[in-house]
């Protein structure tokens, strides 16, 4: 088999560059190990509409990274366009921070097409692609407009909204329509597959049947696959960055008080606001914590060209400092706030260093973090993770203390019932958290979708039959009712 991996963003191998994001770190140790070839964004633009995709190669563990150019006409109605000012906040569910045009949606189509026809230079007999997440809806229709006949898989990292939310995207029903290019969608929850799968039936007047959708492009299934991590891995990662001297120097300066740590990208997703204003709350109703705990929140600096993006860091940058000035000491500072990026191996010991995890996003496809730090702990005396029940993650990690981001009160409560809980409550929901972790790995994830997508078998164009009356207005007669495959 010959695999084709391709992502917007991609990670370039070294162990301590900042976090690229959730997607492209996890990706990274089993792309590496996998000798597929990584096609992605160089975060370089060229000039010229037609220009001919180039990509730099470079080795990458068994395989090999391609970095593309991208159009450099395009490249803003895409990136800061289309994917992260229409797609992003639909499917975070903030139809109210939706910005969309038309040129937009062509540039994004543009961009897509364009690395369409780059892939085709990585394409053998037995290629699998596979694609990742909602820069490139509509790749698989473009690489089936070539006359592609592999495997396309596509898996989707964040969550997939209820139809009113994703309504709000004028282009939703060409989108979800060249999803079905693809023969495998995969998703983070059940609830993102179910969402999809009544976007499918009401918007096209398709069925779903068994988690299988037959369009004109063939066969598509609906499938989850909740990305993990190497678990083990990260904790021997974290039992080692003791000695790194960030680590230590945080350590150092805590002088037996108890810390929170959050570390997030700068984005409204993220739950930034509510959750500092619970650490506000928690401290107003529980003085005994003052000086006792605080919080270390790393906020990396995200999509800054963005409105919405450059409007939360002055909010948030505002709400610490009210924050620090109502709590603080002259020698004790309630949150320590950092605009920057740390490497893995870092992060793993700043995780292991706080006796509390808060990751409590308003919503979130899965949230690695709050894997990561689980991972990260001692199993002798490990911290405890405050989570929201809105992150994908909350489904398997239901040992954590699930939280509602919402509720500013209950938050407060929470975590400062994690900051007190005892050894043994400590240890056994860690037990439990870690042994989820372990059956869900990253590796795991890579194996199960690269094993369904080969059953899935070469793409077959299936016979048009007639649509349900109900439908047929709505498309035409491209569209067919099937039989499902799938039982
Ligand atoms: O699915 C979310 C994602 O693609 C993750 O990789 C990461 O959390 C983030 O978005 C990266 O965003 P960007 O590439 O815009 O920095």
């Amino acid at each position: 088999m010959n695999l084709v991996v391709v992502s917007n963003r991609v990670a370039r191998g070294k162990a301590n560059e900042p976090m690229t994001g959730g997607l492209a770190a996890a990706l990274l140790p089993v792309v590496e190990n996998s000798g597929a070839v990584w096609v992605g964004s160089s975060g370089r633009v060229r000039d010229g509409a037609q220009a001919e995709p180039i990509a730099q190669i470079e080795q990458l563990g068994q395989g090999a990274l391609a970095l593309l150019d991208l159009p450099a006409a395009h490249y803003a109605g895409y990136y800061e366009g289309f994917a992260n000012s229409a797609l992003w906040p639909a499917l975070h569910s903030r139809s109210d921070l939706i910005r969309v045009s038309q040129d937009d949606y062509n540039s994004y189509r543009e961009v897509n097409s364009f690395v369409a026809r780059a892939l085709l230079k990585f394409q053998k007999q037995d290629t699998l692609f596979w694609i990742q997440d909602y820069h490139f809806l509509s790749l698989g229709a473009e690489l089936r407009t070539l006359g592609v006949k592999s495997p396309i898989g596509f898996f989707l990292h964040t969550p997939w909204p209820a139809r009113s939310v994703i309504d709000s995207v004028p282009n939703h029903r060409d989108l979800v329509t060249a999803m079905l290019a693809y023969d495998l969608i995969g998703f983070q929850t059940e609830d993102d597959r179910e969402n999809f799968a009544a976007c499918v039936r009401a918007d096209l007047g398709l069925q779903v049947r068994n988690g299988v959708v037959t369009s004109r492009h063939g066969r598509t299934r609906l499938a989850v696959f909740p990305i993990g991590i190497d678990a083990d891995k990260f904790a021997q990662q974290a039992a080692k960055a003791a000695s790194h001297p960030d680590v230590s120097r945080l350590r150092r300066s805590l002088h037996g008080e108890k810390l929170a740590i959050g570390v997030d990208r700068l984005d409204y997703s993220k739950g930034l606001v509510n959750r500092i204003n619970a650490f506000d709350r928690m401290w107003s109703v529980h003085p005994t914590l003052l000086r006792a705990a605080s919080l270390l929140q790393i906020a990396t600096p995200s999509r800054e060209s963005i409105e919405a993006y450059g409007n939360l860091q002055s909010e948030v940058a505002r709400l610490v400092s009210e924050v620090n000035g109502r709590h603080g000491e002259v020698d004790w500072t309630p949150i320590r706030y950092l605009n920057k990026g740390y490497g893995q191996g870092v992060l793993a010991g700043l995780y292991r260093s706080a006796q509390v995890g808060v990751v409590t996003p308003l919503h979130d496809g899965m949230n690695l973090v709050a894997k990561e730090y689980v991972a990260a702990q001692s199993p002798v005396d490990p911290g405890v993770l405050v989570l929201s029940k809105f992150a994908g993650a909350a489904n398997e990690l239901d040992a954590a203390l699930l939280v509602n981001p919402h509720d500013i009160d209950g938050m407060a409560r929470t975590i400062a019932m994690a900051l007190s809980m005892p050894l043994n409550e400590r240890r056994m929901r860690h037990q439990i958290l870690m042994t989820k972790l372990r059956r869900h790995s990253i590796q795991q994830w890579f194996a199960d979708f690269l094993d369904a997508l080969q059953d899935d078998g070469a793409h077959e164009p299936v016979e048009v039959e007639p649509l349900p009356a109900a439908s047929a207005g709505l498309l035409g007669s491209r569209f067919m009712s099937s039989t499902a495959r799938y039982h």
